[in-house]
């Protein structure tokens, strides 16, 4: 596993502004048992998933709700959009496959000065863009940095297979990332494993398969996933990677104030509470309203769990997230808005 630490020669670096923006469309449950064969009660008990944002009015690309949710950021950090230095967009699902969601974005919101990349780790694509733009920042080589999450799964998403279309959602989140004098990031873990990209994939689409109308009928645009086995591996990576990230910091669970984990499925965030044996009234959970919306959930649930005040100035905020590749990251942040030098 890769690590980045914190450097007494580094800057710190901290959030210091958050926005996100979701499609106005609420698709229910109910909603669903007309498209495919399914229940409200499987969905519940098997996801704990009640609603999901789809866009589906508007018809509006990735970068389009990613622009919408970064200018939020700005706005909160008190940051010109004509001085951001950094644009790193996480997405599985860009406008197109070139050019990069990231450059888009900054056309969109007049960041004429900024340098754009996207980052494709799928729902761990939030805390990589984070964990990217906190190297670039601690060194020195940047001093300010937009990371935005932003995803329109149901663009990729099998509406005739009822195993996967209960799970996703679309949405942006957005974090403006800045020097400051006390706090901020602590430290911030990644992990990959392509020896199993099997088992989470839009199998065509790309160089392997590009495509044709065999794969068109095949559905092979559409995600394929192995559901028990992204299941083990979610646990495991994230229970392993709070563990990990909190040793390297000399902190303990108590130390924690609010834990956001990847909002994929209940079920795995409760899973993952009982092997860490954290309290679940320190977990931020937003998964009934949004389902899964990838490199999204992560920045959505932070906005959502700072708008609320379930985290506070100097307290420990601990997220965790895991996505096809496979991968997984962790972040631990001592949290410091509006406290920018
Ligand atoms: N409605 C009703 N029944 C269903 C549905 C549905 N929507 N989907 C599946 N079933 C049925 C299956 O056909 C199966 O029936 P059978 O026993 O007759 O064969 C039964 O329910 C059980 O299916 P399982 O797949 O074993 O159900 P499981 O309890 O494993 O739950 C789920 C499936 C929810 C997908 C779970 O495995 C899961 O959440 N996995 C993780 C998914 C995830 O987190 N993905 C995130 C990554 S996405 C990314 O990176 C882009």
């Amino acid at each position: 596993m890769a690590r980045i630490r914190k450097n007494k020669k580094l800057n710190r670096i901290g959030i210091t502004g958050v926005g996100k923006d979701l499609p106005d469309y609420v698709l229910t449950n109910a909603e669903l048992e007309k498209l495919v064969d399914t229940n409200d009660e499987w969905i519940t008990t098997r996801t704990g998933i009640k609603t999901r944002r789809i866009n589906k009015i508007h018809q509006e690309a990735a970068s389009d709700y990613g622009a919408r949710a970064a200018k939020k950021a700005l706005k909160d950090a008190g940051l010109a959009a004509k001085h951001v230095d950094l644009i790193i967009v996480a997405t599985i699902t860009p406008d197109m496959q070139f050019p990069s969601t990231a450059c888009l974005i900054q056309a969109k919101i007049c960041a004429i000065k900024a340098v754009c990349f996207d980052v494709s780790a799928a729902c761990a694509g939030y805390l990589y863009a984070i964990s990217i733009a906190n190297s670039f920042l601690s060194s020195g080589m940047y001093r300010n940095a937009l990371v935005i999450g932003t995803e329109i799964l149901s663009s990729i998403t099998d509406w005739e297979d009822r195993s996967t279309c209960v799970l996703f959602g679309d949405g942006a989140g957005a974090a403006v990332l800045e020097p400051v004098k006390k706090g901020g990031i602590l430290s911030a873990l990644l992990g990959s494993d392509g020896t199993a990209a099997d088992i989470l994939k839009v199998p065509a689409g790309g160089s392997l398969l590009p495509a044709t109308h065999q794969t068109l009928k095949g559905r092979l645009h559409f995600i394929k996933m192995h559901g028990a086995d992204v299941f083990k591996h979610a646990v495991r990576t994230m229970s392993h990677s709070v563990q990990q990230i909190l040793d390297e910091c000399g902190l303990k669970l108590e130390d924690i104030t609010c834990l956001i984990p990847h909002q994929a499925n209940i079920r795995i965030i409760d899973a993952l509470i009982q092997r860490l044996g954290l309290d679940k009234a320190k977990v931020f959970i937003n998964v009934d309203k949004y389902g899964n919306m990838s490199s999204a959930s992560s920045a959505v649930a932070l906005c959502e769990a700072a708008q609320k005040g379930r985290i506070k100035k100097g307290e420990i905020l601990v997220q965790v997230a895991f996505g096809a590749g496979l991968t997984w990251g962790a972040t631990v942040v001592e949290w410091t808005r509006r406290n920018s030098i």
